[in-house]
């Protein structure tokens, strides 16, 4: 859903920091709907990144999510008015997302999924990771980082990934927003976790503890 002067204020906020805001104009309804589509009121609270006008902020509301539970995190003053008139109850902060975990945004780990609508292909590696990495610091056990692309591949590069432990799987492409994009899940990967097994009780063999890896 737009309103009509959502994409001159996009188009403004472009034309002051095209780099920053990454986009000329708002995500059209397919991508709203695609970036959104495995979240739902159960899925407690929700981080967004980059809301700017907020077009995937109403389809979260929409598929049930309470304002109360989202945060919004938006580095554009132009923006920040927008979000805080339209979303009242929901948190809205006005800080630049790779202050993550300088902020302490939440007691411990309650988020269920980030959406994140950050141009992370503008951004520096670093940049990228203090944005994930302090995302996910507050993601709890089975929780995704939802990000979408205009570029053909993952936005956020391998070496990323490998660093902070995780893995992306291409959710679908939204061919009909203008231009095409894709939604990418990033979830942590299972960790190997060493555990020892102990000798049976009834083995007389004097063996030590036997070291042996299993997924959790
Ligand atoms: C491509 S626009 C997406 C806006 C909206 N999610 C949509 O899809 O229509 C990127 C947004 O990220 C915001 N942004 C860029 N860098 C940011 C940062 N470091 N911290 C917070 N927001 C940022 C911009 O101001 C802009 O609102």
């Amino acid at each position: 859903m737009h309103m009509p002067n959502d994409f001159l204020s996009f188009f403004l906020s472009w034309m002051s920091a095209p780099r920053r805001v990454g986009a000329i104009a708002p995500s059209g309804a397919a991508l709203a709907d695609l970036i959104t589509r495995e979240i739902s009121a159960s899925t407690g609270p929700i981080l967004e990144l980059g809301p700017g006008t907020g077009a995937f902020t109403y389809k979260l509301l929409k598929r049930g999510v309470r304002q109360q539970d989202l945060t919004l995190i938006e580095y554009g003053s132009d923006f920040m008015k927008i979000l805080q008139m339209r979303f009242p109850n929901a948190r809205v902060l006005w800080m630049d997302a790779g202050r993550l975990t300088t902020e302490r945004l939440y007691d411990g780990a309650p988020v269920g999924a980030v959406v994140s609508g950050l141009p992370l292909l503008n951004m520096s590696t670093r940049k990228v990771v203090s944005i994930i990495g302090g995302a996910f610091s507050y993601v709890r056990p089975g929780g995704a980082f939802y990000q979408f692309t205009y570029g053909m591949s993952c936005p956020v590069p391998r070496p990323v990934l490998d660093r902070l432990g995780l893995r992306a799987t291409l959710v679908d492409r939204a061919m009909l927003n203008v231009p095409p994009a894709a939604v990418y899940k990033l979830t942590r990967r299972p960790q190997m976790k060493l555990a020892t097994r102990s000798p049976a009780p009834d083995d007389s063999t004097p063996v030590g503890p036997e070291p042996m890896l299993s997924r959790v």
